[in-house]
Parts: structure tokens; sequence; C-alpha cells
């Protein structure tokens, strides 16, 4: 109770001293003066409630802040968000005449080239090494406000140093072609990617629209989240997800929340303080429900698997339907290695059944707090790029959970972890959205920035 006292009487500071700040960022940032004041205000809004929550959440050990049950817990206040998706289809429609029609086929002149050779087929794309590239980010911070949420675009943050953004990943020894959104647009041409997991996951994705983008404003989009049963009525919690197609080559782009990649049942469905069975070794219904719609699965969890999210969450493991007796399991560690078995068992089962889809499980997002943990002054303020080398030249992954679940499976290793070891300096740092150093993101990441490279790797192999 107290420290979930101090915790809003220091929120309420941060807000007065936020708003401050934003009146004077709204005067400051042209881009936004064209815009209504109503997007100003839920941008306003956006920026400091939304990445509050979402880093304690997603940073590990122990919270102070109390959370509503059932895993949905990512942001505080959700019926904003409800506005926030309602805005950005309301921005399609209100903007179509801008639309240049050529769009699309500008640039259109690069050939299907990204087609995988088969040097690739085999070929481990975490060897390798981060190198200097002029042509880099591949969309702006600035621009890609359709799909970015401001609490990740570090360019709308006082941060001044933006040398993260300009590194690609070279593999050792496999072909990496340039990302190209208009042939790779066309080479998931009636096909839908589905990315599942965690905040990084959302990152992942929200990357992933801004590169297909070019971080233009789009209006060849359409919001398909009803098709998922995402949208929720008025009033309601946010959706667990968004779900996004370009029409013109009717490619749809998804995200679905899922932090722990098991399924989560409230044990009393008619009591909000019910504590919700976290079945271990059965995936998400979401995932049962639509796998048959996917053509690609990108799935992660991690940063939830300890004692601090699991009592925030009130999640209670169960196995085979039951309150889980195993003792080994109050290792949390064992939990998530028994999950992320389970897990990979059942998708590659799936998978004998749903020939077209291809399934990654991503490794872990590294973090990078010095001198401390998020909750305990640790830092991650290095500004410069590559201080601990820029090479990755290991066989085996650093996420020694993921791959051994994912070994001799068709689910392949989307495996990330010591590339973005090496980039300590691209994270949010202290330059988040509230104007105040005392939090450090250390954990989720710039963007532009480090999974942009992580989906370029992925349609490398797609
Ligand atoms: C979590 O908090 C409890 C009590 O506040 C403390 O005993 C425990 O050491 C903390 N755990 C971590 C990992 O910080
Ligand atoms: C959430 O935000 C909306 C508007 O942004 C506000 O009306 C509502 O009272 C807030 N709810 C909570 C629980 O803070
Ligand atoms: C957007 O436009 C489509 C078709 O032009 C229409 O069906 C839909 O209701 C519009 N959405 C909003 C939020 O105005
Ligand atoms: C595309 O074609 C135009 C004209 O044919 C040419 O000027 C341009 O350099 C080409 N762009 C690329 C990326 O090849
Ligand atoms: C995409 O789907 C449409 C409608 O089912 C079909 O006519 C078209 O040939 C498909 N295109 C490709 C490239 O599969
Ligand atoms: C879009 O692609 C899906 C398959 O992913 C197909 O079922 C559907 O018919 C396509 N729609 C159009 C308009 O081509
Ligand atoms: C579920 O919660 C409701 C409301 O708190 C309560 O009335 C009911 O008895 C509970 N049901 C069970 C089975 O515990
Ligand atoms: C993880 O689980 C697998 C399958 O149950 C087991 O073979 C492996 O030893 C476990 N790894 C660890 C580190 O506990
Ligand atoms: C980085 O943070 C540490 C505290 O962990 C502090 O001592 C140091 O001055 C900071 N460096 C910069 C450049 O801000
Ligand atoms: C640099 O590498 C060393 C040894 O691998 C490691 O202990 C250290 O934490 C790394 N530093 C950063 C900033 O990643």
């Amino acid at each position: 109770m107290m420290k979930g006292c101090k915790f809003n009487i220091l929120k309420g500071i941060h807000v007065s001293i936020a708003l401050l700040t934003l009146c004077f960022l709204v005067i400051m940032l042209s881009p936004w003066k064209n815009n209504p004041f109503l997007t100003t205000l839920l941008l306003a809004q956006q920026r400091f409630r939304q990445p509050s929550s979402d880093l304690l959440v997603d940073a590990p050990y122990n919270s102070s802040i109390s959370r509503s049950r059932g895993g949905h817990t990512e942001e505080a206040n959700k019926s904003f968000l409800k506005k926030e998706a309602t805005r950005t289809v309301e921005h399609h429609n209100s903007s179509s005449s801008t639309e240049p029609v050529t769009t699309f086929t500008s640039e259109d002149n690069d050939s299907d080239e990204e087609e995988l050779s088969p040097q690739n087929a085999d070929c481990n794309f975490a060897k390798g090494r981060w190198v200097a590239d002029s042509k880099r980010p591949l969309y702006s911070g600035f621009g890609c406000k359709q799909w970015l949420s401001v609490m990740w675009a570090c360019r709308l943050t006082q941060r001044t140093d933006f040398s993260f953004e300009g590194y690609r990943w070279q593999p050792k020894n496999c072909k990496m072609k340039k990302f190209s959104r208009f042939s790779f647009l066309r080479r998931m041409r009636n096909k839908t990617i589905a990315f599942v997991g965690d905040s990084l996951g959302r990152q992942q994705f929200q990357s992933m629209m801004c590169m297909v983008s070019g971080g233009e404003h789009i209006i060849y989009v359409e919001d398909a989240a009803r098709e998922y049963g995402l949208v929720k009525p008025r009033g309601a919690k946010r959706p667990d997800g968004w779900v996004y197609r370009f029409t013109k080559t009717n490619t749809t782009i998804l995200y679905y929340w899922s932090a722990s990649l098991s399924d989560l049942v409230p044990i009393n469905s008619t009591d909000k303080a019910s504590d919700v069975a976290m079945h271990l070794d059965r995936p998400p219904a979401f995932l049962r429900r639509y796998l048959h719609r996917f053509d690609v699965l990108v799935l992660n969890t991690g940063h939830h698997w300890n004692r601090g999210k699991f009592e925030g969450n009130r999640w209670v493991m169960h196995v085979k339907g039951k309150p889980n007796e195993n003792k080994e399991f109050e290792d949390i560690r064992n939990a998530k290695n028994f999950t992320v078995h389970s897990f990979v068992r059942w998708l590659d089962s799936q998978l004998t059944s749903h020939p077209r889809l291809k399934a990654f499980f991503r490794t872990t997002s590294p973090r990078h707090y010095r001198n401390g943990d998020w909750n305990t002054g640790g830092t991650c303020n290095n500004t410069i790029p590559l201080t601990n080398g820029s090479e990755v030249l290991q066989d085996g992954s650093n996420d020694k959970v993921v791959e051994s679940a994912v070994r001799g499976t068709k689910v392949k290793l989307l495996d990330i972890t010591a590339i973005s070891e090496l980039r300590d300096e691209a994270h949010m740092s202290g330059y988040s959205i509230r104007p105040t150093q005392s939090v450090n993101d250390c954990l989720h990441w710039c963007l532009p920035g480090v999974p942009d490279t992580w989906n370029e790797i992925l349609i490398a192999q797609i």
C-alpha cells in the first residue's frame, strides 16, 4: 500500500511537469501544428500515460504498482487506447484525398530480388557484424506517426544523439538484400504476418508497420481488428491487439498481446479481483483459434517470467487443467522453460496441418541496466555505438531455452539476442516520455532502431 501511494504522488508531480513540457513541445514541434487539437491532446495523453505503465509492467522483478487482472495490464488506462484506435481509423478516412497514387509504384523497379537463395536456407543470420550505413534508418521517427507509439519514438523525446539509427546488420555467411518495402509487400500478397508476444513483440510489430509503410502516411491500409475479435465496445478495456491490412497487396500484419504464451483464464469470471489461471501447457485461445489464417508467425516471451509480474497479474500456474503441484516451478525459470517447450511442441504438431505457415520463435531481447536495476537507479546512458565490439562470431544462441525448444522441430529460431546485446546505446534510456531522469528504460528500444534489424533478419528467412 505504502509503495503504491508514494508512486501515485510521484506520478502526480511527473504529470504536472509533463504537461508543462508538453505545452512547450506542442509549440516547438512544427509537424504537429497541422493536426487538429484532438490529435494533439490524444498524443499528449499517450505521451506520459502509456509508457510509464508499459515500462513498469515489462520491467522485471518487483513492481510497486498494482494492476488489473487478466494479463491485459500493459497500460493503466485502456479507454484512451480505444480512442487511439478510433483515431487511427478516422485518420485513414479523413485524408484519403491526399494519398499520392504513385506511392506504391515509385521506386518500384527493383525486381523481386528477395527470393531465398539456397545458400541462405541453413545460414546463421545471428553471426556477423554491425556496420555503419548512411542509408539508415529505414523510416523516420518523426514520420511514422500512424503506427509508432510516441513512447518509443526517440526523435520525439529530448534525446539529441541519434547515431544508433545509423547501423545495419551484416550477416557473416548469408545474403541479406537491402530491404524494399515494395518487393516485400508484393512477396506478401494475400498473406498474413502475425506477431504474438509481449511489448517487445509489439515493438517489432510497430517496426514492421513503419518499415512497410516507409514511415509515410498511407491510406490504403484498413483496420481488420474486427475479423479477429480485437475491437472492444466503447468503455471497455483496450483491444488485446491490432490488425492492419495493406489493401493493395492484401497483406495483413497483426499483433496480439500474450506476454507468457500461455492461456490465461480468470478463475472467477464475474469477480474482477479473481486470480487468473495461467495454463502453462495450453497456448493462448487466440492462437488456437486463428493459427490457420497465418502465413508467418513470430513469437516471443521472456520479461514477464518473474515473481513481480506473476503477483501483479495474479497469475496462478496450472498444468493439465489443475493448479500446479510441481515444486520445481517455484523457480520461475523452470516454469518458463516448461511453457516454451510445451508451446513449441504444440506449434510443431500444428505445422503438419498448416503447411503454408512459417513459424519463428524470437529469442529474448536483452536488457542493459548498469549500476543497478530498473528500479534501483540502473542506467544505459552510453551513447557511443558498439563500445563492446561490433561482431557476433559464436554459433549457438545466448537464449538457451528457446534454442533448445525449437531444436529438431519445424519452428525456426529468430536469434537476435547476441546481436542486440551489442546495442546498449539504443534503448529508450532516460529519454522517455516523462521529463524525469528517475526512470530509465533499458529494456525497450528506440524506434527506428534495433527491432528493424530483427525484422530484416526475419524477412530474409521468410
Ligand atoms: C520483491 O519484494 C519483496 C518484498 O518487497 C522482497 O523481499 C524481494 O527481495 C523482492 N525481490 C526482488 C527480486 O527484488
Ligand atoms: C481514463 O481516461 C479517460 C479519458 O482519457 C478518463 O475519462 C477516465 O476517467 C480514465 N480512467 C481512469 C481509470 O483513469
Ligand atoms: C472509413 O471509410 C469506409 C469506406 O470509405 C467506411 O465504411 C468507414 O465507416 C469509414 N470509417 C470511419 C471511421 O469513418
Ligand atoms: C527506377 O527506375 C528509374 C527510371 O527507370 C530510375 O531512374 C531509378 O534509378 C530506378 N530506381 C532504382 C532504385 O532502381
Ligand atoms: C490473391 O487472392 C486473390 C483472391 O483470392 C486471387 O485472385 C489472387 O490470384 C491471389 N494472388 C496471389 C498472388 O496469390
Ligand atoms: C486476401 O487474402 C486472403 C488469403 O490470405 C484471401 O482469402 C482473400 O480472398 C484475399 N482477398 C482479396 C480481396 O484478394
Ligand atoms: C465469483 O465472484 C462473485 C463476485 O465476487 C461471487 O459472488 C461468486 O460467489 C464467485 N463465485 C465463485 C464460484 O467463487
Ligand atoms: C527445459 O525443458 C526441457 C524439456 O522438458 C528439458 O529437456 C530441459 O532440460 C529443460 N532445461 C532447463 C534449463 O531446465
Ligand atoms: C550515466 O549514469 C551514471 C549513473 O549510473 C552517471 O554516474 C553518469 O554520470 C551518467 N553519464 C552520463 C554521460 O550522463
Ligand atoms: C561488454 O562485454 C563484457 C564481457 O562480455 C560484459 O561483461 C559487459 O557487460 C559488456 N558491456 C556492455 C555495455 O554491454
